[in-house]
């Protein structure tokens, strides 16, 4: 086991974002991947060890907290304790306002925020006692600006950056940073599934309307996520990150 890498633990990790994050904290982190779909997490994990990364997976729904405390102690008992945590397991979708039921608002909370609260809390005992942590959670552009058909998950992702900026400030004293990347579009199967069901504009039309000219890359997502995640970062807190080629400014 490298001593010299910090443990990271990465929701989400076994698809879209949370993979590419697991890719580029892998480069100097040893990294647990989590994931509801455990082999799609197992599978990451696997090719991050190939790559010669230290790495291991947990099969966990995030708006479960015994199955949360049970996949952290297993990273923690397995790798060390944790010196990062990136929250990038969500669900997402479009119901007309009028027809979302309380089930569905439930879930959305359940999953989007609620799994987020839980996480952050179980990552924080191991920084507080190290005086050292990094929290990134991915929120959404929807959580900053609302978005069409999206209440449900709009408000989730506004609650995500709002308990974000809160944690930054009551965990600021104590070496730990937390900020938020509300992504607008990235090329994920999430915004694949929903352009195909043509909740959300194709790629044609959405680079008309992103400045940039494009739908971003889960790799530029990463590399700004890996920055917030390191030491040089250590002075950025309470922040919404957006990298989003201009198209929420
Ligand atoms: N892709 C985009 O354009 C975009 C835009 C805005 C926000 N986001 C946010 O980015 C994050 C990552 O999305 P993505 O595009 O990579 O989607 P994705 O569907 O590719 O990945 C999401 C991952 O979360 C996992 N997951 C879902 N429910 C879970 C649960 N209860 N417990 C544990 N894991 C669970 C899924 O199994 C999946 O592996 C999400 O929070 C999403 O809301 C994405």
């Amino acid at each position: 086991m490298d001593e010299s890498k910090r443990v990271a633990i990465v929701t989400g990790g076994g698809s879209g974002l949370g993979r590419s994050i697991c890719e580029h904290l892998a480069r100097d982190h040893r990294v647990g991947v989590l994931d509801l779909d455990g082999d799609a997490a197992e599978q990451v994990a696997g090719e991050l060890r190939s790559a010669g990364a230290e790495a291991v997976s947990a099969a966990v729904d995030v708006s479960d907290q015994s199955a949360i405390a049970d996949s952290f102690a297993k990273v923690r008992a397995e790798l060390g304790p944790l010196g990062v945590l990136v929250t990038s397991a969500g669900i997402g979708g479009f119901t007309p306002f009028e027809k979302i039921t309380l089930a569905e608002w439930e879930r959305y909370l359940a999953v989007n925020l609620t799994g987020t609260f839980l996480s952050v809390q179980a990552a924080l005992p191991d920084m507080v006692e190290r005086r050292w942590g990094r929290i990134v959670t991915i929120s959404s552009a929807a959580g900053q600006v609302g978005a069409l058909r999206q209440g449900h998950y709009s408000a989730s992702k506004g609650g995500v950056i709002a308990m974000t900026k809160t944690v930054a400030l009551e965990y600021a004293r104590k070496g730990i940073t937390a900020n938020t990347l509300p992504p607008f579009t990235a090329d994920t199967p999430m915004l694949r599934a929903a352009q195909e069901a043509k909740h959300v504009p194709g790629a044609e039309m959405m680079s008309r309307i992103i400045p940039a000219g494009r739908v971003g890359t889960g790799d530029e997502i990463a590399a700004v996520c890996a920055f917030l995640c390191s030491d040089a970062a250590s002075y950025i807190t309470g922040q919404v990150v957006a990298v989003n080629g201009g198209a929420v400014v």
